[in-house]
């Protein structure tokens, strides 16, 4: 069983799209383990997107992320990692396959709608960094 670490960005909460992403892992037979609405800070967003720090667009991310509350979730099945990813397709909405999360809500590649944790070793160090005073539960 694998878990991972999704986080509903900014321009997902403001626009009521939260539940629209929720349904779509759901629809996959991934469990919701554990959930937080949080405002990020930047201390927090220099660690996460540390492998990002020397990218002129990293100061853009920061005030992005810091714009409004996140959602973080915590979600498990088999092969969570790479469904995940699956479903919400490129980083870059205009390189999105049709129906996936990005093809349909993501706007730009800034405002592009969720993070996932991209292999099992970030989704260890993503859950410690996110969940270590979320209450994560157990239930099948
Ligand atoms: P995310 O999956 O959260 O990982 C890093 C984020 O950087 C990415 O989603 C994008 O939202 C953001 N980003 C902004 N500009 C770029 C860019 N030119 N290339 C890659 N990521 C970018």
């Amino acid at each position: 069983m694998e878990q991972t670490v999704v986080i509903l960005k900014p321009d997902c909460v403001v626009r009521w799209l939260i539940w629209n992403v929720i349904q779509r892992y759901e629809s996959l037979g991934l469990r919701l383990i554990a959930s937080s609405m949080e405002n990020l800070t930047e201390d927090l967003l220099k660690e996460h997107y540390a492998h990002l720090a020397d990218k002129p667009f990293f100061p853009k991310i920061v005030s992005y992320m810091t714009s409004a509350p996140v959602m973080v979730q915590l979600w498990e099945w088999e092969n969570a990692v790479a469904a995940v990813r699956k479903a919400n397709w490129a980083t870059n909405p205009a390189e999105a396959t049709p129906w996936t999360v990005r093809w349909d809500y993501a706007l730009t590649i800034d405002n592009n709608i969720v993070h996932a944790s991209e292999n099992l070793e970030d989704a260890r160090a993503e859950k410690e960094r996110f969940f270590s005073w979320i209450s994560v539960v157990q239930y099948t």
